[in-house]
């Protein structure tokens, strides 16, 4: 259920975007996004390949240029920000790839998370990392490579949940699994995660399951928002199809039917 507005103004917590112009150098890739999460909710950005979702991403993380608009967290604005101070700061990210080290184990994997903090705190957060993602402790000592899809996933944002992030952001975390895998990790850890207090913004190419498990959704198109809502008025829209024509349509079939190829 939505628990409040996505829109509605400066978040004095959580992560807000305001008006962010952003790209690469050339024609701006985000034309003026606005969107806010609140602490404990999950806020779907769907929209299809191109869309400029991963875009969005970098843009809060600080590795693409914001040209006008700000990013702030907790009521700070972080705009200007290196990414490494956003990450002190209390972002987490979980990139869609290239989110674990395939030769460290689980354990290793998570410490590498907390590398700026004390080992004994270090010790404290992977305890809590193992009893939110049970699933993941008896594979403590197992190499990443040895993971299915799924249980390397559960290590990537395990992985980002070490350093105790206020506000997490995942990138198409659904991208290499399959429909019912997907369904567990949204609709169990992502809302699980939600729920202890994190600001979670999901960006998902699985558009219905991105809309079922989240508080409120903006679907992107080309880099700027077509409709926003809470997540439930945004699926039942009748005209969310005619949004999703084209390229976006496939997105949406996609996220019933077995894994396509992904960027
Ligand atoms: N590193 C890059 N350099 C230049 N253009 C890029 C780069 N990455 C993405 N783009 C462009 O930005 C647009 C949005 O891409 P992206 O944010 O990856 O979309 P999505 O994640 O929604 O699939 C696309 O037109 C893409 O070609
Ligand atoms: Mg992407």
């Amino acid at each position: 259920m939505p628990t409040s507005s996505g829109n509605a103004g400066p978040a004095a917590q959580g992560l807000e975007v305001a008006d962010v112009v952003a790209g690469y150098g050339g024609a701006p890739v985000l034309k003026g996004l606005s969107l806010t999460v609140s602490p404990g909710q999950v806020v779907a950005v769907v929209g299809p390949n191109g869309a400029g979702k991963s875009t969005l991403m970098r843009a809060i993380t600080g590795t693409v240029r914001i040209s006008s608009g700000i990013v702030t967290i907790g009521g700070v604005d972080i705009t200007k920000w290196s990414s490494e101070r956003r990450s002190r700061h209390g972002l987490g990210y979980v990139p869609q790839s290239r989110d674990v080290f395939d030769s460290l184990t689980v354990q290793e994997n998570l410490s590498m998370g907390g590398y700026m903090l004390p080992k004994r705190e270090v010790d404290d957060r992977i305890t809590n990392v193992f009893s939110l993602f049970p699933s993941l402790l008896p594979l403590r000592t197992r190499v990443a490579s040895k993971l299915s899809g799924g249980e390397r996933k559960l290590l990537g944002i395990g992985r980002a949940l070490v350093a105790t992030p206020t506000v997490l952001l995942l990138d198409e975390p659904t991208a290499s699994l399959s429909p019912e895998l997907s369904k567990v990790i949204l609709t169990e850890h992502v809302r699980r995660l939600a729920d202890t207090g994190v600001a979670v913004l999901l960006v998902e190419q699985k558009a219905l399951q991105a809309l079922e498990v989240s508080d409120w959704a903006h679907v992107l198109v080309g880099g700027e928002t077509r409709i926003s809502g809470p997540s439930g008025e945004v699926l039942a829209r009748r005209d969310i199809r005619e949004v999703f024509l084209g390229a976006a349509a496939l997105a949406i079939e996609a996220s019933t039917a077995e894994d396509g190829k992904r960027s």
